[in-house]
């Protein structure tokens, strides 16, 4: 029989649901900079810069393709966001063509052939502070330059130049500085100038407004585009570079830079309900991570819990929790470990996984397996997502590792290179600065690629492209990109709103939540606590950096350009 309700409990219903959506509008409007972001009819480029995302849409408008658009976009982001964006560094491209055909590409650097297993301990064994983060030892060999190639040589409508020339034009132009490049200028201008010498282009205090230009690595761009990618493995440039580090004190060989080759592979492909999301496969922990963790939740009606509710927070983290201790402990370089993929993403063994798991009571990091060694992940990356008029997407992440890569700047050939080799363990079983353990797996060899966190993404639903995304932030690249896709999907939001919202992130250990500042309420975190969680406001005060596109239900295209950084969408 139905409980008879009474008219005064309905008005009181009614009230309560009025206060609590009118809370709820509070909040979202508190939390979230903006309802929507750029809409765009037919293509759109997200990036950190303005000026890169311009640059991209500009070449789809010119007939170019959403690949060709990769290749301008990467360029001008090592123009315009040194920070991240580079020739010098490396990154992985995930792609969904129009037909629906999707792949990836690895142009991930290399250890170079000199590279050891323990090149950063001293003779007790123990691990010398920055030899793999600052200066010529910590250089990988960059992938962009063959990465930008390959992907022109399979894909690419128009021809090199139109898709250079913007950048080099841009270089010799100059950027004005932001507010926010000025306070990352001034925050590593000492250890630039310590690595680099004074003579540096980044030995000078840049005002807001200023415009630096580029002309060094106009030149090189110049170079790169008159004699092809061998300028920078085997040329003139690589000659500069090879003699450059040598001076100061690195081991990549010309031989190294000639051997380099990038790798199509295939990417992890797995089902979240309705969704078919396509990841980065390794040497990207990426796409197995994020498997791992949503294949975990997905059992459970995470819509009814709640945006940023304590269940929800603790459904995440446990499953974070399990995919990151696995994680540290198998993923590598597929060449040159035996990665059990399909165990790790089976579905048998992931709901064992979380039988452990209960609402009541945190699940401790030293009851879940796998420990003792240790790896360090920058925070700085950055990602650009693009959708051209075809209808074809492609999902990039590069990298130079830490904030200005290795703080070493060639001022002759205009870049800064990578510190790449830190995203190796130096030696398992220390914990390092980020606190990420790691193990054999990634150990260093000669030419072996170091493990990544970069996930570009693709979602597609009913077999049609639903949104792209990715992020800077090194293990927290993984967990953002999970919370984005979630938000989108499991709340509605729009996609600013999505790349907006606010983020908390676990990675085994250290056995925190680590969570935005002054963004989570205060009761939500209490009942945490409560329950055995820690909760760490102040290790993270930016957990990722999201540049995605959300294909609205009018086939319209959806920026989020997240407001952490100077991210712009741009479209037409
Ligand atoms: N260097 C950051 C990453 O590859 O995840």
């Amino acid at each position: 029989m139905k409980p008879k309700v009474h008219e005064h409990q309905k008005t009181n219903f009614k009230g309560v649901s009025k206060k609590i959506f009118l809370l709820f509008l509070l909040i979202s409007v508190t939390v979230y900079s903006q309802q929507k972001g750029l809409v765009a009819e037919k293509a759109m480029v997200v990036s950190a810069r303005e000026e890169a995302s311009k640059i991209g849409v500009d070449i789809i408008k010119k007939g170019g393709n959403a690949f060709d658009a990769m290749v301008a976009t990467q360029l001008a982001l090592a123009v315009a966001y040194p920070y991240a964006g580079n020739i010098s560094g490396g990154g992985f491209m995930v792609y969904r063509k129009a037909n629906g055909d999707v792949g990836s590409l690895d142009f991930r650097e290399k250890a170079p052939q000199k590279a050891s297993k323990n090149m950063y301990q001293d003779k007790n064994g123990n691990v010398i502070p920055q030899l793999s983060t600052n200066g010529a030892l910590s250089v990988g060999i960059p992938g962009s330059v063959a990465g930008i190639f390959e992907v022109h040589k399979k894909f690419g409508k128009l021809p090199l130049a139109a898709l250079f020339q913007p950048s080099i034009d841009l270089a010799e132009k100059g950027i004005v500085v932001t507010e926010k490049e000025k306070a990352k200028l001034d925050e590593y201008r000492a250890v630039i100038v310590k690595i680099s010498g004074d003579k540096t282009l980044y030995n000078k205090t840049f005002q807001v407004g200023d415009t630096i230009k580029y002309l060094a690595l106009a030149n090189t761009l110049k170079e790169i585009l008159k004699n092809g990618k061998d300028e920078f493995y085997k040329g003139n440039t690589a000659k500069k570079l090879v003699s450059f580090l040598k001076q100061k004190g690195g081991i990549i060989t010309l031989k190294d830079l000639a051997d380099y080759k990038v790798v199509w592979r295939k990417p992890i492909i797995f089902r979240y309900k309705e969704l078919n999301i396509i990841s980065m496969a390794p040497p990207s922990s990426g796409g197995i991570t994020l498997a791992q963790i949503m294949k975990m939740i997905e059992p459970y009606d995470v819509s009814k819990f709640g945006y940023n509710s304590p269940h929800y927070i603790q459904l995440l983290v446990e499953a974070e929790r399990r995919a990151y201790a696995d994680r540290n402990y198998f993923l590598g370089d597929p060449d040159f470990v035996k990665i059990p993929q399909k165990q790790l993403l089976n579905d048998t063994y992931l709901k064992d996984r979380m039988k452990s798991f209960s609402f009541d009571k945190a699940t401790s990091s030293a009851d879940v397996s796998h420990g003792n060694v240790s790896v360090y992940e920058s925070m700085e990356t950055t990602h650009y997502s693009i959708v051209d008029s075809e209808g074809n997407a492609v999902a990039v992440t590069t990298t130079v590792n830490d904030a200005y890569g290795s703080k070493l700047y060639c001022d002759e050939l205009g870049f800064f290179l990578n510190d790449q080799m830190d995203d190796f363990s130096s030696k398992p079983g220390v914990p390092n600065l980020y606190g990420l353990v790691g193990a054999e797996a990634n150990s260093i060899a000669p030419k072996k690629r170091m493990l990544s966190s970069m996930t570009p993404t693709i979602v597609e639903k009913n077999g049609q492209l639903l949104m792209l995304l990715g992020s800077p932030g090194g293990s927290t690249i993984i967990t953002s990109v999970l919370q984005t896709i979630l938000n989108v999907y499991e709340f509605k939001m729009t996609m600013q709103q999505a790349v907006d919202a606010p983020r908390f992130h676990n990675q085994w250990l250290p056995d925190d939540i680590m969570v935005e500042p002054n963004k989570f309420d205060k009761t939500t975190l209490e009942n945490l606590m409560s329950k055995g969680y820690n909760i760490n406001e102040k290790f993270a005060p930016v957990l990722g950096k999201v540049d995605a596109i959300l294909v609205q239900p009018d086939r319209k295209l959806e920026g989020g350009a997240d407001f952490r950084g100077d991210d712009k969408a741009a479209g037409f």
